[in-house]
């Protein structure tokens, strides 16, 4: 039986294949936004909702709600068979299952001698997505991950909709509330409720399935794997710079593993499916090197 997602993204992969095109070669900013804003007005939405919820308290309940790791022990394959129940409404015979996007991934550092913990690391990546079995919205799995708690940067996506804005009548654009959280002037100003420099382990992010893998994982994996999971999607960071007066050494030293990882991310889907059954007893020896059997989620 599979869960069924709906608008506003068709799928949770729409917003992949958005995060991909966003940063293909040669595209400027502004290209960018005219193709999205035509396109897939889908995503704008998806974006809309994330950054008007995306609160401090919001997250700070998320964080208690999930990051206590209370919903069971499971293996690597039955959390990724779980995730695999995540039926979308994309065409089954183009796209990638969960588990295929997350082998084309590792296979792909693989064949590129990538260290082994870090093509484990490619495996378990988006294993966080099954907070959307959870009942979590797409806005609140998915999408580019940024502080909360401080100035939201201009290098965050559609930094517009962290703001209110009236009905637009020319255009039919609805009236939009904004974040909350632009209220609470504590939470307005450049550091926020953060000490300067005080390392992005120490920030709240907002909350998705990067943060929540990370949480599983951490006993478990060394620090660059961890920076991999809890900021693969921290764009702002880690693609345009910003936030770096909330960064420490440790950050900055961890920032080139982030960005390696971020290309097998974005550029390794093709359209070859993997061999799942064939890949399975490779990857047996791959978890058990790191693992123990079951880990708690
Ligand atoms: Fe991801
Ligand atoms: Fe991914």
């Amino acid at each position: 039986m599979g869960a069924t997602l709906h608008q506003p993204l068709n799928n949770l992969d729409q917003w992949d294949d958005f995060v991909e095109g966003r940063y293909r070669e040669g595209r400027s900013k502004e290209e960018f936004r005219v193709y999205d804003a035509q396109a897939q007005p889908g995503v704008a939405e998806f974006y809309r909702l994330n950054h008007e919820n995306q609160t401090v308290d919001y997250v700070l309940g998320k964080e208690r709600e999930y990051f206590s790791l209370n919903k069971g022990k499971k293996t690597i394959w039955e959390a990724a068979e779980f995730l695999n129940t995540l039926v979308d409404d994309s065409d089954p015979d183009t796209d990638l299952t969960q588990i295929e996007h997350l082998l084309q991934t590792s296979e792909a550092m693989r064949r590129d001698s990538q260290p082994r913990w870090m093509i484990l690391t490619g495996f378990l990546h988006d294993l966080g997505k099954c907070l959307c079995l959870y009942g979590e919205p797409q806005w609140g799995v998915v999408g580019d991950t940024f502080p909360v708690g401080c100035a939201w940067s201009e290098e965050i996506v559609y930094p517009e909709y962290f703001y209110p804005a009236p009905a637009d009548p020319a255009t039919g654009v609805p009236t939009r509330p904004g974040n909350p959280d632009r209220n609470v002037p504590e939470y307005q100003t450049k550091y926020g409720i953060y000490e300067p420099n005080c390392g992005l382990e120490n920030v709240h992010m907002s909350f998705g399935h990067d943060g929540y893998i990370a949480e599983v994982m951490k006993r478990y994996l060394r620090t660059e794997a961890l920076y991999m999971l809890r900021f693969h999607s921290f764009y702002p960071w880690h693609r345009h710079g910003a936030y770096d007066h909330l960064a420490n050494s440790q950050d900055r030293a961890m920032l080139p593993w982030v960005l390696k990882f971020n290309q097998y991310d974005l550029y390794s889907k093709g359209h070859t499916k993997p061999d799942v059954k064939a890949l399975k007893p490779w990857y047996d020896d791959l978890f058990a090197e790191f693992l123990p059997e079951r880990v708690a989620w």
